[in-house]
């Protein structure tokens, strides 16, 4: 008996997938590379654009036929989309062969729905409930990296984003629970571990007991051995300079700061809800830099949001260049039912929005080849974690600060250090080849 996982959206349900595939391993099933062949199909899904969720409903559709033929196929739609007000009763109707529907926080239940499909009864449950997600026995799947989650859910409500109302408010786990199973990691081999939080950056502010972000940092990096240590989403609200000192004091804290901006107009920030300036955010950029040389920043923008006039699209250009991100992750705002953006006046039409997505991307792109040029002739230690899927013989890893290199080497080399000399680079993508020369 196998299984197949569809992943949808980001790192968190990447990680979620890996506790999914652990109860379907305990259950007895095998991992499987051909949906065809399934047994069990899971949709772990997104919703936080249209394009995701248009996606997941055609490629559940596809199932269709293949349900027809192999009748006792299992289909379960769980995640972030499953979890929106209206959405299991529209899968039951235009999808009556799926089989469990489980929202954000029923994955405890998983097991029995399964159990209750097999006898041909459907199982349905979305209801919010807070549990120990980490009590599940995780299949880890992408050596040498690792995550471990630190917090859950969102009490931002930035008014564009539907992640509040599907992952619920913020609980934080316990301090001990995370030391114990990142020390667990590295002592099973595992070299990077990235720390997952919609917000890390308030961790702990629900336990009560005066616990922090800053202090988990203290904790995880006086931990022995040689590893690295990553950590997202921060909040440029909530990013405080403890939190980048730590990163500075312990070298397994990589120098890799995801810090979402979203927009870089003022007006448009206050609009968002996101509860800081174009000048602070800067202010907030300077003072990491200044602590923190050779630091890799990301991050995320939105470009659409109602009401974005030209000039406020020419201020988040414009704060492209000054931040200088290694890399940025551009989205097209997405209207989202039950937000407070949906609502507002003065959507963008489609061809605005195409136009400035279009300007937004060249503009990080001649940011990031820039930086990829001052890169090259320089060494830096990489952490290989695949062979190239692409190129024969080449393998792939990233530099301390996020950046991605590929250089000649075999499969025998992931989860090493190696030291890295940039020879040439293809705008986001580095070239290098393995040197015997310090960094
Ligand atoms: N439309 C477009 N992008 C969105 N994001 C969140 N909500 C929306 C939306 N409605 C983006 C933000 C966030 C990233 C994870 O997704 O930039 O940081
Ligand atoms: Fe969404 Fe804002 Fe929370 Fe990030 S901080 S998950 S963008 S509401």
């Amino acid at each position: 008996m196998n299984y197949f996982i569809h992943t949808y959206g980001c790192q968190m349900n990447v990680h979620d997938s890996e506790k999914i595939a652990g109860i379907l391993e305990d259950l007895g099933y095998v991992s499987f590379t051909d949906v065809k062949d399934a047994d069990i199909v899971v949709f772990n899904t997104c919703c936080i654009r249209e394009t995701s969720e248009k996606k997941i409903y055609g490629h559940i559709g596809q199932l269709k036929k293949l349900k027809k033929v192999k009748k006792d196929m299992i289909i379960v739609v769980c995640g972030c989309m499953s979890q929106q007000d209206g959405v299991p009763a529209k899968i039951r109707e235009s999808f009556p062969y799926v089989d469990v529907i489980l929202g954000t926080s029923n994955l405890a239940e998983l097991k029995d729905a399964i159990l209750q499909a097999k006898r041909k009864r459907k199982y349905t449950n979305t209801n919010f409930c807070i549990y120990q997600e980490e009590d599940f026995n995780q299949l880890r799947t992408s050596y040498p990296n690792a995550w471990v989650n630190i917090n859950y859910g969102c009490n931002n409500f930035c008014t564009y984003c539907i992640v509040p109302y599907v992952r619920g408010r913020e609980r934080s786990r316990q301090m001990d629970d995370i030391v114990k199973e990142v020390e667990q990691l590295v002592e099973n081999g595992y070299k990077e571990i990235t720390l997952l939080g919609q917000n890390v950056n308030s961790y702990g502010k629900d336990l009560g007991g005066g616990e922090n972000f800053a202090n988990l940092l203290h904790r995880l990096g006086k931990i022995p051995g040689k590893f690295r240590l990553r950590f997202m989403t921060s909040h440029p609200k909530d990013l405080s300079e403890d939190v980048i000192d730590a990163v500075a004091q312990y070298p397994n804290i990589c120098n890799n700061i995801h810090l979402p901006v979203q927009s870089g107009s003022t007006e448009i920030l206050r609009r968002m809800n996101r509860h800081y300036t174009r000048e602070k955010y800067l202010e907030c950029i300077e003072m990491i830099k200044s602590k923190l040389p050779d630091v890799g920043i990301t991050t995320d923008i939105m470009i659409g949001f109602p009401g974005e006039t030209e000039k406020d699209f020419l201020d988040t250009l414009d704060l492209v260049q000054k931040a200088q991100y290694s890399s940025a992750f551009c989205f097209v705002y997405s209207r989202r039912k039950g937000t407070p953006a949906d609502l507002m006046p003065d959507q963008i039409p489609e061809d605005v929005k195409k136009d400035r997505i279009t300007r937004l991307i060249a503009t990080q792109n001649k940011v990031t080849r820039e930086i990829s040029k001052q890169m090259t002739g320089n060494v830096y230690e990489v952490l290989v974690e695949g062979t190239n899927p692409k190129f024969e013989g080449v393998v792939c890893g990233r530099t301390e600060s996020g950046r991605l290199v590929n250089f000649k080497g075999d499969a025998s080399l992931i989860g090493q250090f190696v030291n890295v000399k940039i020879e040439k680079s293809a705008s986001a993508t580095l070239w290098g080849v393995i040197t015997t020369e310090e960094k």
